[in-house]
């Protein structure tokens, strides 16, 4: 039976770019994938282009700059009075270029999500793709893991592998990173949605046992592009 809006989990999005995980959620939304309703878009920056494809959609969104606040308290306590003004119940940072605090993370506990562009504990931060490269991996991929206090660091919900090939540009294996995050972020908060995820300190269970391996780990054709 199709979900109708009471029983859709009302999410929240930060994002500061052009969106594409954006996308993929409101796509997998669309097609009956992930029983969410998206209560409001956020993005720190006024020239993001998520901000566009959000409205274009009809979401609610909003612009909050953080250079106009004075500490990053106080723009995190902005961001969590909107969201909770929203209903959102949980938070979903797609691209969101912003480090946040203690405050953040507390009023959501357990229910902010953030996907990485790498295997996590490996090459956290900024340019995680090129990090893989300039290291000379064989093996990267994407992960989807809650937030704690520490930047991508926060217990582990599903990952995906992608093989990185020799000489490879990382702008080709951020394309093909990318489109595994397109998969496993709805995936992820669907199972949020039907209640299925068990968190107790870094060990992540779906209805009481380890995320499928198949669901996981991929090692999808390579697309050359
Ligand atoms: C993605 O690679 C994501 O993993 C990282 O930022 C990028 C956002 O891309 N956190 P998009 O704005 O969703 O296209």
């Amino acid at each position: 039976m199709a979900a109708t809006s009471t029983d859709r989990l009302p999410i929240g999005i930060l994002a500061s770019g052009s969106g594409s995980n954006f996308d993929a959620i409101a796509e997998a939304i669309d097609q009956g994938r992930l029983a969410a309703r998206i209560v409001l878009l956020v993005s720190n920056r006024p020239e993001a282009p998520v901000l566009a494809k959000a409205a274009s959609r009809g979401i609610e969104t909003a612009t909050v700059e953080n250079g106009r606040f004075e500490d990053r308290q106080s723009f995190d306590q902005k961001l969590v009075s909107l969201f909770e003004r929203a209903g959102a119940k949980l938070l979903v940072m797609a691209g969101f270029d912003r480090i946040v605090t203690s405050l953040l993370v507390s009023a959501f506990a357990g229910r902010l999500l953030n996907i990485h562009p790498a295997l996590l504990p490996a090459f956290r931060g900024d340019n995680a793709q090129k990090q893989a490269s300039d290291h000379g991996v064989r093996l990267s991929g994407a992960t989807v893991h809650l937030v704690d206090e520490e930047v991508d660091h926060g217990p582990i919900i599903v990952q995906a592998a992608v093989p990185a090939l020799p000489g490879e540009a990382p702008e080709l294996l951020r394309k093909r990173i990318l489109v595994q995050e397109h998969r496993i972020y709805p995936w992820a908060i669907q199972l949020f949605a039907e209640g299925r995820v068990q968190v107790e300190g870094r060990k992540v269970t779906v209805d009481g046992a380890a995320v499928p391996a198949g669901e996981a780990l991929v090692s999808p054709p390579i697309e050359q592009g």
